[in-house]
């Protein structure tokens, strides 16, 4: 039987973000994709654990193929009367496929997360282009085309539809760019509350940062912790490691911490929404225990500011199109919608 734990950090004390809609998310969430190195049922124990020592934002996907395991967990806490289903913020992401059946796949990640509704649910990838779980990195299916954004907003305009059915109360991106961004809200009835995207000391992305706080999208962070145990697929030889960087080893030995907790430490007090994953926990807690202790100072926040590296991990070559010349073609990184 589920129980909070006696030694669980108190929620109320988590930071959280205001979403347009006025809803409260907190300020840092677990996150559900288990890098192919984890059974979905130890992903949902963790789940499980880390509600019960105080997390109330959890990053699900269908395409992480274990929402019905986190169903059965966050059923057994709901019905354990101790959790309502209102104290938990739940977020799931549409998977590439299924851009054109909207309304029934969300309808089928509630029933399988046995959650109601949803409290964010978002586009995984700007793109239909889709590529089997686990499939190889150079991987290219025929079929991928460029953004398109008729296609996008026809999509979103289901996406519009699950707010006014209640099935979800905000909508919002992933992996959007600035001028994919830039269209969006200009087209949409119901903008982009947020945009979940790649966010850690070593990949800023200060520009795209920047435009959506000033349009008022939260960014949520992915990879908060640079991802160490990512799979060999999204890894590179160029790519560097955030928890080896002598600064953040710095902030952790004052603090006498674990480097990934100064990541997480430097993402909320930043303003982003950090999503880190851990089965494990001691650093789920930790986690979760360092944005409610010991900040880190003004200069550790510059230092850090100045420790970027442009490094991109997760690359999405898996979505690319035959013409397309590099993974870059996915990023915008001039500034205009590659074609
Ligand atoms: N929207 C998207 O397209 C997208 C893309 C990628 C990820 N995501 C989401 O973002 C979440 C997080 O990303 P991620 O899992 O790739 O990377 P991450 O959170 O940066 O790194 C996770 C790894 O860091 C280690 N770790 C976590 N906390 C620690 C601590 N306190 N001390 C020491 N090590 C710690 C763990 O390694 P060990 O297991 O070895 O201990 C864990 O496996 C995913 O689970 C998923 O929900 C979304």
């Amino acid at each position: 039987m589920f129980k909070i734990k006696k030694d669980s950090i108190d929620p109320k004390q988590v930071p959280f973000k205001v979403l347009t809609s006025g809803d409260k998310m907190p300020a840092v969430g677990l996150g559900t994709f288990g890098s192919d190195r984890f059974t979905h049922e130890e992903i949902a124990e963790a789940v499980k654990g880390a509600i019960s020592i105080g997390y109330r934002h959890i990053d699900c996907a269908a395409v992480y193929e274990n929402e019905a395991h986190i169903g059965n967990v966050f059923e057994e806490i709901f019905n354990s009367g101790e959790i309502k289903r209102k104290d938990l913020w739940i977020n799931s992401k549409l998977w590439n496929d299924q851009h054109e059946n909207v309304i029934e796949t969300c309808k089928k990640t509630i029933a399988d997360l046995k959650c109601d509704y949803l409290d964010t649910y978002l586009v995984h990838w700007p793109f239909r282009n889709y590529h089997s779980p686990g499939c190889d990195g150079d991987a290219r299916n025929p079929d991928s085309k460029p953004y398109n954004h008729d296609e996008f907003m026809a999509t979103w305009r289901e996406m519009e539809k699950l707010v006014e059915m209640g099935l979800v109360r905000n909508i919002g991106t992933s992996s959007v760019t600035i001028p994919k961004m830039k269209l969006i809200l200009r087209d949409a009835t119901i903008k982009p509350s947020v945009n979940e995207m790649e966010l850690h000391p070593h990949f800023q992305q200060r520009e795209l940062y920047d435009f959506l706080v000033k349009n008022n999208v939260v960014p949520i962070g992915f990879c908060p912790i640079g991802s160490p145990t990512r799979p060999d697929r999204d890894k590179t030889d160029d790519d560097t490691v955030d928890i080896e960087d002598p600064i953040i080893l710095r902030a952790a030995k004052r603090l006498g911490v674990h480097p990934a907790v100064v990541c997480i430490k430097w993402a909320v007090q930043r303003g982003q929404v950090p999503i880190p994953f851990s089965v494990k926990e001691l650093e789920y807690r930790s986690n979760l225990q360092s944005v409610i202790s010991d900040p880190l100072t003004k200069e550790e926040m510059e230092d850090i500011s100045n420790i970027n590296k442009n490094c991109r991990l997760i690359k999405g070559q898996v979505f690319l199109w035959e013409s397309a010349k590099g993974w870059e073609d996915l990023w915008d990184l001039d500034g205009t919608i590659t074609k």
